[in-house]
């Protein structure tokens, strides 16, 4: 029997690391996740979906988009920069500051984006070089502020400005984060495709907008009424031949609505401490024109 006690205290010690690992360890790093700020903004983070996006939620899980669509966004890096805000008073203390700290830019170059700021002096350096360059231009009388861009494939294809983290989940039950990816990835699908109509229409047949494309039409989440009968307002617009014929509207029911709704309230945007993103205020200018202004656009409705 003395080889019996060991078996079971070898069997219980692997129950308990595994318990320890899988359970315990992971609800003592992420388990009192409470509502954060944004950085550098100080907003409440995350905003509870409104009730209708909640509804929709509901639709989401019911209709099992997460089968083949993730929600989850990942990140390879960050690219720190250097952006001018403001110019000051000295413009031409500021040209000769800017060359110093970024010799790559041409003189015309500069003097026509210090006059449109906001301007990207330096991208992908260290923070290092970043703090160096930002004392020195302040020296010069201008204002600038360090930037950082988040880096990756899914960036690039514009699915958020940034990696999703733990607490961009805190408000959903249960949490759809999904592992396949036959469709895109719709963490960010809010900022990527704010248009309800083109939702609503993507929903009612994906090949209008994706010919080819392997997502099923959901038509049942929509009525289709004779025309004049009910609000025809609500009716879609519908390329021709992809309707029910002349005399016919197609009307989302609230079903199709609320999960628009939830689709819509989907972002990946907010700056926060252990994942910042840190963009000019203001946007691209002629001379500043860096992948991650053009990311930051595409995010912008
Ligand atoms: C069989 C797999 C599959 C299912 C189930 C599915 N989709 Fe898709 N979805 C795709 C594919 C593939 C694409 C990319 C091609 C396209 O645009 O249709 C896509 C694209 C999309 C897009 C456009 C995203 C973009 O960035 O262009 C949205 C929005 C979307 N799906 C929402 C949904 C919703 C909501 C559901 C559930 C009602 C759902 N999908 C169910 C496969 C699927």
């Amino acid at each position: 029997m003395k080889g019996g006690s060991w078996v079971f205290a070898i069997a219980l010690l692997g129950l308990a690391a595994s318990w320890y690992g899988s359970v315990l360890y992971p609800q003592v790093q992420l388990g009192r996740q409470t509502e954060t700020r944004t950085v550098p903004d100080g907003q409440l983070y995350p905003v509870a979906r409104p009730g209708l996006a909640v509804q929709g939620g509901e639709v989401y899980r019911s209709e099992g988009c997460y089968t083949c669509h993730s929600q989850q966004v990942r990140q390879e890096g960050v690219a720190v920069g250097l952006a001018v805000t403001d110019a000051g008073t000295n413009l031409t203390e500021l040209v000769e500051a800017i060359l110093t700290v970024a010799p790559q830019w041409e003189r015309t170059r500069v003097a026509h984006a210090v006059a449109n700021l906001p301007f990207q002096v330096l991208d992908g350096v260290s923070p290092a070089e970043a703090g160096a360059a930002q004392k020195q231009l302040e020296a010069a009388g201008a204002r600038a502020v360090i930037t950082v861009r988040p880096l990756g494939p899914e960036m690039e294809r514009g699915w958020g400005l940034r990696r999703s983290v733990a607490v961009d989940y805190l408000w959903d039950r249960p949490v759809m984060l999904g592992s396949v990816r036959v469709g895109p990835d719709l963490a960010g699908v809010g900022s990527r495709i704010p248009d309800e109509q083109w939702l609503l229409v993507h929903l009612w047949d994906p090949q209008i907008h994706s010919p080819g494309s392997m997502m099923p039409p959901y038509r049942y989440l929509f009525e289709v009424r004779p025309q004049g009968e009910g609000e025809a307002a609500d009716a879609l617009a519908l390329p021709e031949g992809a309707g029910p014929g002349p005399g016919w509207v197609v009307v989302p029911r609230p079903e199709a609505r609320a999960l628009v709704a939830y689709l819509r309230s989907l972002q990946v945007t907010a700056s926060l401490f252990e994942t910042p993103v840190v963009f000019p205020p203001g946007g691209g200018t002629a001379a500043g024109e860096t992948q991650g202004q053009e990311a930051a656009q595409s995010l912008q409705p």
